[in-house]
């Protein structure tokens, strides 16, 4: 193994750890990967991503051939690997605000039994602030010579690899005394290149490195609500939210990045962490430090209905039976995840009050049509858009925010554009002779 190589395994290969799996391979390191779903597996196996993201199939390919990079179903899979990440899923319980720890805690369980002296458990998952400490108590009864670290993980989806690769920071939540400092030096080896290249670090304990994640997610969620609210205050008075983000954002204080007024937040982690936060200091006894974070979830689903309420005025009070085409079902551009995807949610309520909608999207028409069977998808853009009346771009993706409403105009048979993600230009629609509208702006 070359210099400096760490023999890990990595648990659970959905989108964090399949992107971790295979971003670690790429810097030397020796890794396998974990997971149950076997159609997963033997998919990751042969090279290929199980799901859109940039840039992670050609690492995968690159690391598998070179040996380097492995995934199996076997959770005694990986006897050498002496560092063990903790990647998979904490969804929102059925019905509740609660995260689902279901399988943090089956991957503990599996990795017990083989920790040997020195290894080191390093958890990534998005948690409850105190599983951290939980999961070092049932590790001590077992193996007092392993170690855990609570590492979060703040990659964006679209932008997965690069930021594995180049994280913002790395913030490890380690055990004080001797065992911390050489969590730490092994971590260190890890994650040498980002080190090397300036990357910021936040070396802490358990409970703060766990709260930092979900308090990253929450202050962002907030950001977002925060503008568009603003937006709901230019819909009421004429103003233009845009211009009120540019001017602001001009404050390096409050900074332009994450004020991008629209359809709000989705996905599968901002809107679950911050409920899942929510409930977890109601637990603790401190909801109240958090009641605002109801609100800014408040304010992001609002937006849906705005949206929806938009498409009922341009098309004179009632969309019943008119042709509505949906351009956009993943909850952001460059992914095709469609968990609490914004776009699908305002079709779907579209489609509920008896309006005929068609939705598109260049990645996610596959996922969309398998969670929302009752919708109509169609992944030719032209098609999708053929004789309707209103057009929506709800995701935006590269392609829609290019659209010459030229070519779009002979093939719909009404010339109404609504942006729910402000990303197309005004002025170019309507001197294309469109009716533009957006949220936040006249
Ligand atoms: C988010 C965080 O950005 C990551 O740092 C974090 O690691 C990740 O959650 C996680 O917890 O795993 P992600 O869900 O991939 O990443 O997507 P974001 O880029 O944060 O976008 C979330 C949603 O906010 C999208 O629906 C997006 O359209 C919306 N958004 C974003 C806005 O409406 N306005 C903005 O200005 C920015």
């Amino acid at each position: 193994a070359p210099h400096g190589a760490v023999s890990m395994s990595v648990v659970g290969c959905g989108y964090l750890g399949a992107v971790h799996a295979a971003s670690m391979a790429s810097l030397g390191h020796d890794v396998v990967g974990v997971d149950v779903d076997a159609a997963k597996v033997a998919e990751l196996a042969s090279g290929r991503s199980p799901f859109f993201e940039p840039g992670l199939g050609a690492l995968l390919v690159d690391g598998t051939r070179a040996g380097t990079l492995r995934f199996t179903t076997d959770p005694a899979g990986a006897p050498g690997a002496t560092v063990h990440f903790v990647c998979v899923g904490t969804p929102q319980r059925r019905g509740e605000n609660a995260a689902d720890l279901r399988h943090v805690d089956a991957a503990v369980a599996q990795l017990l039994p083989q920790l040997k002296p020195g290894d080191l458990v390093v958890g990534k998952s998005t948690v409850p602030v105190g599983t951290a400490e939980r999961i070092a108590e049932q590790m001590a009864a077992v193996e007092p010579a392993a170690t855990l670290v609570w590492n979060p993980e703040f990659l964006r989806e679209g932008h997965a690899v690069e930021d594995t690769l180049s994280p913002d920071r790395l913030v490890y939540g380690v055990p004080e005394g001797a065992a911390g400092e050489r969590a730490v030096a092994v971590l260190d080896r890890v994650y040498a290149k980002a080190l090397a290249a300036g990357t910021p670090q936040v070396v802490t304990d358990y409970t703060t490195a766990q709260l930092v994640k979900v308090a990253a997610n929450s202050f962002l969620a907030t950001k977002i609500s925060f503008i568009n609210a603003m937006a709901e205050l230019c819909e009421a008075t004429g103003g233009d939210v845009i211009q009120l983000a540019d001017a602001i954002g001009h404050d390096a204080r409050i900074g332009r990045r994450f004020l991008n007024a629209g359809l709000g937040f989705g996905g599968g982690c901002l809107p679950k962490d911050i409920r899942a936060f929510m409930a977890r200091a109601g637990e603790l006894g401190v909801d109240q430090a958090l009641t605002f974070l109801r609100e800014v979830d408040s304010i992001n689903m609002r937006r849906r209905v705005r949206m929806v309420d938009l498409a009922r005025e341009v098309s004179s009070g009632s969309i019943v039976g008119r042709r509505i085409a949906v351009l956009g079902a993943a909850f952001k551009p460059h992914s095709d995840d469609v968990r609490d995807s914004p776009a699908l949610s305002v079709a779907a309520q579209m489609s509920l009050q008896g309006a005929d909608v068609v939705v598109t999207d260049p990645q996610a028409v596959p996922n969309a049509a398998a969670k929302w069977p009752d919708l109509v998808f169609e992944t030719d853009l032209a098609t999708a858009v053929r004789d309707a009346e209103l057009v929506l771009v709800l995701t935006e993706w590269p392609e829609y925010v290019a659209l010459d409403p030229a070519w779009l105009t002979p093939l719909v048979a009404r010339t109404r554009i609504l942006d729910g993600r402000n990303a197309l230009d005004p002025a170019r629609w309507r001197a294309a002779g469109w009716t533009y509208r957006a949220l936040g702006r006249r």
